[in-house]
């Protein structure tokens, strides 16, 4: 039997339809129960389990040491808070790397253990066109990233923009269409120029996400952490939607000070209070 928890209000084929209307997919990333619960009451289209975790939560310097055992534990917390909401979980470094079978293997635990509807992987070269395919030969559907791709920062050199040479911009179009063909259902575009996020999206029958990748693309996801005002730098591509990290600390001084003064807790919080 179905559990109503699982049934999702979108499906892949929606956001197909989405890109065909026009109309504009949104997504955020969500690690934990609380999150997913405020990205699902925020009427996101997508909640985005991303290796980010790795550093707005576990903090950690990059997202290279994320584990499948930490994607699971975040994405079955995220699914908890989800609902219905359609969940892409990410497959961490090293998780994809080393054989077909491992990576159908990590794709399948993330689905079948932790409740995800979909895998997200990183890169677009041929190995990978590979390993997709073979992901999706488990009936697990596939969502694509290419341009900055975090887990290859030690190979960019840093954080970098992808893209802006002739040479990247060509061999950039040229993946996306092959994962499309390879039969990715969706793109996430990251740290490029917005002409070649437009170029893209115009290319491609499936849906791009993007994230710092322009206004062109067919919808944007950001970092839970980063929206809200909770990140330490934020990237230039950011929008601060929210200062919650300031009114988090700001609300933490104030409880702070009313307990070294006894003012918390004060009558109406006690139970039986004896005056
Ligand atoms: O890990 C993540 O949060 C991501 C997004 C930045 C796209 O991959």
């Amino acid at each position: 039997m179905i559990s109503n928890s699982i049934i999702n209000t979108h499906s892949i084929n929606s956001f197909s339809t989405m890109k065909e209307k026009g109309q504009k997919i949104v997504m955020v990333t969500a690690y934990d129960y609380a999150m997913a619960r405020t990205a699902r009451e925020g009427d996101v289209d997508i909640i985005l389990v991303g290796d980010s975790l790795g550093m707005v939560v576990l903090g950690y310097e990059n997202t290279l040491q994320v584990t499948m055992d930490d994607m699971v534990y975040h994405t079955q917390a995220v699914r908890r808070g989800a609902n219905a909401n359609f969940i892409i979980a990410d497959m961490p470094y090293m998780s994809y790397h080393v054989s077909l079978q491992e990576s159908k293997l990590n794709a399948a635990r993330l689905i079948t253990s932790a409740g995800a509807n979909a895998v997200k992987l990183e890169g677009g070269n041929p190995a990978r066109l590979d390993t997709i395919k073979a992901i999706l030969d488990c009936e697990i559907p596939v969502c694509a990233h290419i341009g900055l791709t975090p887990q290859s920062i030690n190979k960019f050199g840093g954080y970098k923009v992808q893209g802006k040479t002739q040479a990247e911009y060509d061999r950039l179009l040229e993946e996306a269409v092959k994962l499309e063909q390879a039969g990715a259902f969706m793109l996430v575009l990251e740290g490029i120029p917005e002409a070649l996020g437009k170029a893209i999206t115009a290319a491609l029958s499936i849906p791009t996400i993007g994230i710092g990748a322009g206004r062109f693309c067919d919808g944007q996801v950001l970092v839970f952490h980063d929206m809200l005002g909770w990140s330490e730098i934020l990237p230039k591509f950011v929008k601060s939607y929210a200062e919650t990290g300031k009114v988090m600390t700001a609300a933490l001084s104030a409880y702070a000070k009313d307990v070294r003064e006894g003012t918390f807790p004060a009558r109406e919080q006690v139970y039986y209070p004896i005056d």
